[in-house]
């Protein structure tokens, strides 16, 4: 099946166009390349998403639907990146119809060979040495800013988890910079619901993949987010609600 679809995609692209699958989600395959898709001379690194059809759904829904995520994906990419103090990969170009999407790639390679993102950077430094040092905190701090500014900005993500954070070395100074990918679930939201639930599924993540440091782990996302969040009424609000969806997540795995 992944063969097909790699095939369509080379179809798409030309049969000489270089891409390389990364990553095969449920919803999206996505490829690096080293072209930019109409101008030679911005080559470099670049990232192409696509969604497939889904061959169990109605082909006129389901070129409806791949459009619709595609364009919203798009559409918070570009408002994302307009946005003061979020990091997120530039948008290139889309082919909604087709489901196609161009970003700028984001991130590198760790010490141990895997990828910059926040869940291989914590994993990383799973020991009681490097767990709690200052570029940790640094980092989880700067994560939850993120958060806190996309949220001040009425901006849901959706899916936060930590592969959906990827963390960008900067040159000059070696600081680790967070910046938010995957917004195929993301979108403009004033409930307090939605960002109580984007932090949960964040909490969640972190408890799962890093369990014997994540208590700090998620103080420190907590702290930044709070630093970054503007409104303080409203930050009381969907704090409250924060703890609700806990209670709530906690029920229901009592309940099994
Ligand atoms: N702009 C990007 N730069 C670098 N890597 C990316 C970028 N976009 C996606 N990836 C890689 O591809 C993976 C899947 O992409 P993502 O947008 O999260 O799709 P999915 O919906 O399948 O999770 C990411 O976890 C990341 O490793
Ligand atoms: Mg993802």
């Amino acid at each position: 099946m992944s063969a097909e679809l790699i095939d369509h995609v080379q179809q798409y692209l030309g049969k000489n166009f270089p891409i390389k699958l990364i990553s095969q989600g449920a919803e999206a395959l996505v490829f690096e390349t080293s072209k930019h898709p109409f101008d030679p001379t911005l080559d470099k690194e670049y990232i192409i998403k696509y969604r497939p059809f889904k061959k169990y759904r109605h082909e006129q829904i389901d070129r409806v639907i791949t459009k619709k995520r595609t364009v919203g994906e798009c559409r918070c990419l570009v408002k994302l990146s307009n946005m003061e103090g979020i990091n997120v990969p530039q948008f290139i170009a889309s082919d909604p119809h087709n489901g196609f999407i161009w970003q700028s790639k984001i991130g590198q390679t760790l010490k141990d060979g895997t990828f910059s993102n926040l869940r291989n950077f914590l994993w990383l430094n799973n020991n009681d040495k490097n767990a709690y040092t200052e570029e940790v905190k640094q980092v989880l701090l700067n994560v939850g800013k993120q958060i806190g500014i996309l949220h001040t900005n009425q901006y849901v993500h959706g899916d936060l988890t930590s592969s959906n954070i990827v963390l960008q070395q900067e040159d000059c100074n070696g600081k680790w910079v967070p910046f938010l990918i995957d917004f195929g679930l993301s979108g403009y939201s004033t409930l307090v619901e939605d960002k109580g639930v984007d932090l949960y599924v964040l909490e969640r993540a972190i408890l799962s993949t890093h369990s014997l440091y994540a208590e700090k782990y998620n103080e420190w996302l907590l702290e930044g987010y709070k630093q970054a969040y503007q409104d303080q009424e409203d930050l009381t609000q969907v704090l409250k609600r924060f703890e609700e969806v806990r209670l709530r997540g906690r029920k229901r795995s009592m309940l099994g």
